[in-house]
């Protein structure tokens, strides 16, 4: 039996230059439809997802994050991932997940992506969390995890390759030094 996950997962690599080709709305969909399927602590699927297409409120975002945001201006969409925090234990991890699928979901379309981070780094004047908040009119008790930038491809990189990975990473029945 093929694995297709594995397939899949070893094709996705993070794609920083796009083609400036326009992604269809209806496979934005489908690859939002995979990230409302990721699980989430106690089921209460907190995350919320902002999906910006006009080029100027893209590049706007990008410069919220004084560094490292440059793939994200030159994106044809940004799924601006976030949720309501207050008294939410695990809304990182139920972030980070959302974000993996729609990394994942994206691959499978063929779609460029990559996770530009905004939680705890700087923006302008503020943080680039709050920045971007503002931009887009997103309440106080939210934060935003992550920005993931979407576009076609615009580099070609290489599946990663079974014998590369990490297997010293794995630990079976007990942790081996
Ligand atoms: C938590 C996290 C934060 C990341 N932040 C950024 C970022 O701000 N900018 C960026 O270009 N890539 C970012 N990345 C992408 C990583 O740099 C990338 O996944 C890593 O170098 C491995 O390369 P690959 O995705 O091609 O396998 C981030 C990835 C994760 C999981």
């Amino acid at each position: 039996m093929t694995n297709e996950l594995f397939e899949l997962a070893r094709r996705r690599r993070s794609c920083r230059r796009y083609s400036g080709e326009k992604i269809p709305d209806e496979i934005v969909d489908e690859i939002l439809k995979v990230a409302l399927l990721a699980p989430s602590s106690w089921g209460g699927h907190p995350i919320e997802f902002v999906v910006v297409r006009d080029k100027d409120m893209i590049k706007k975002i990008a410069r919220c994050k004084r560094m490292g945001a440059g793939p994200l201006s030159q994106a044809d969409v940004a799924i601006v991932v976030m949720a309501n925090t207050a008294g939410l234990e695990l809304w990182i991890e139920d972030a980070a997940v959302a974000s993996t699928y729609i990394l994942l979901a994206a691959e499978q379309f063929d779609v460029g992506a990559c996770w530009i981070h905004i939680r705890n780094r700087a923006g302008q004047h503020l943080s680039a969390d709050k920045e971007i908040r503002q931009l887009l009119g997103v309440p106080d008790n939210f934060s935003v995890l992550n920005v993931v930038a979407l576009g076609g491809k615009g580099e070609n990189k290489s599946a990663r390759a079974e014998k590369d990975l990490p297997f010293k990473n794995i630990h079976r029945e007990k942790f081996n030094l």
